[in-house]
């Protein structure tokens, strides 16, 4: 049996710190993988470039590592992205991702496994030849979607250092959490005081800019076969209902090569997108998108395909 209260490892430290750019240069100088973590609008986005900035002017390879599929800096929503940042310079074009995993949603909710498989594979791939690697969360940090997410993309990225940025205590479950079953180190840090927060209206106008850029027109239409999806179809499925539906385009080595949206007309399926040369499968999402508009709505596979409210 567990004692009622075991102790944090002796391993692991917990500090706080108040002085954004002493931490970015400390996460700086150290290196290895790191994984940022924090509520939406505590700075996790800027604290990441602000480290990746030091890193880059010190001469150091480093790697961002954008796990946050509902506000994305590399990359598209919906996906996990990984820019190289080698030199200073790199990180004005920080939103071209060098290397995509499809996730199919800006909410992390149903799609745990995706997350943080995505996100795992890319650090992989990163920290074979970077000095450092940060990894961007998604704002998710409470319930036990935040929880479950959290432990297993430490389980999996093995974070060197967690930082957290909270306001008040609000990620102390989270973090015990993970010392108790990583014996991580952590830091943690009070939100920083000129912190303005942006808008939800703000927030998902820029993820609208970020679809109709991932889609931008004219897009490429693609003849496809009902046999190149993952999952795969149910056989009699009404092809009708993919319609709108947004899709990852794969290449054959499990990367993404871009985003595309399922066209119906006339008996034939077709794939919309920029991204159709190398297109070996195509990963269903769990979201429409209109192709005008770029509006998206949340999507259940389960019930798009078995017609299962599950
Ligand atoms: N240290 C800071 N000083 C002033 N403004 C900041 C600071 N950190 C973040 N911001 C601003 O606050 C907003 C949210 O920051 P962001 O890094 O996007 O947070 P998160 O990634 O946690 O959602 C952005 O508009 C950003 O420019
Ligand atoms: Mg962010």
């Amino acid at each position: 049996m567990l004692p009622s209260d075991p102790p944090i490892p002796a391993a692991s430290y917990h500090s706080l710190v108040t002085d954004h750019t002493q931490l970015a240069s400390s996460v700086a100088a150290q290196g290895g993988v790191v994984m940022l973590i924090g509520a939406p609008d505590t700075g996790k986005s800027t604290l990441a470039g602000e480290i990746l900035r030091q890193a880059a002017s010190q001469g150091k390879v480093t790697a961002y590592v954008d796990a946050d599929v509902a506000q994305s800096t590399v990359g598209p929503p919906g996906c996990v992205g990984l820019k190289w940042v080698r030199s200073v310079e790199d990180l004005r074009t920080i939103s071209e991702a060098d290397a995509l995993r499809f996730v199919g949603s800006t909410n992390p909710a149903r799609l745990v496994l995706q997350m943080v498989l995505a996100t795992a594979a890319l650090v992989e791939q990163a920290h074979a030849s970077a000095d450092l690697v940060v990894i961007d969360t998604t704002g998710t940090v409470s319930g036990v979607v935040g929880q479950t997410l959290k432990y297993h993309k430490v389980e999996t990225c093995h974070p060197r250092l967690v930082v957290g940025l909270q306001r008040g205590s609000e990620l102390d479950p989270i973090i015990g959490m993970l010392q108790r079953f990583f014996s991580v180190d952590v830091i943690t840090a009070e939100v920083h005081p000129d912190l303005v927060p942006v808008s939800p209206d703000v927030r998902s106008e820029v993820r609208v800019q970020q679809f109709g850029k991932a889609l931008s027109h004219p897009l490429e239409a693609w003849r496809i076969k009902p046999t190149v999806f993952a999952p795969t179809l149910p056989t009699g499925l009404d092809l009708d209902r993919l319609a709108g539906m947004v899709v990852g385009v794969q290449d054959g080595f499990g990367a993404c090569l871009g985003l595309g949206v399922l066209e119906y007309t006339e008996g034939v399926l077709r794939v919309l997108t920029n991204h159709g040369e190398g297109m070996q499968g195509l990963r269903l999402g769990s979201m429409r998108i209109d192709p005008q508009t770029y509006e998206t709505k949340p999507v259940n596979l389960r019930e798009l395909m078995f017609g299962l409210a599950l």
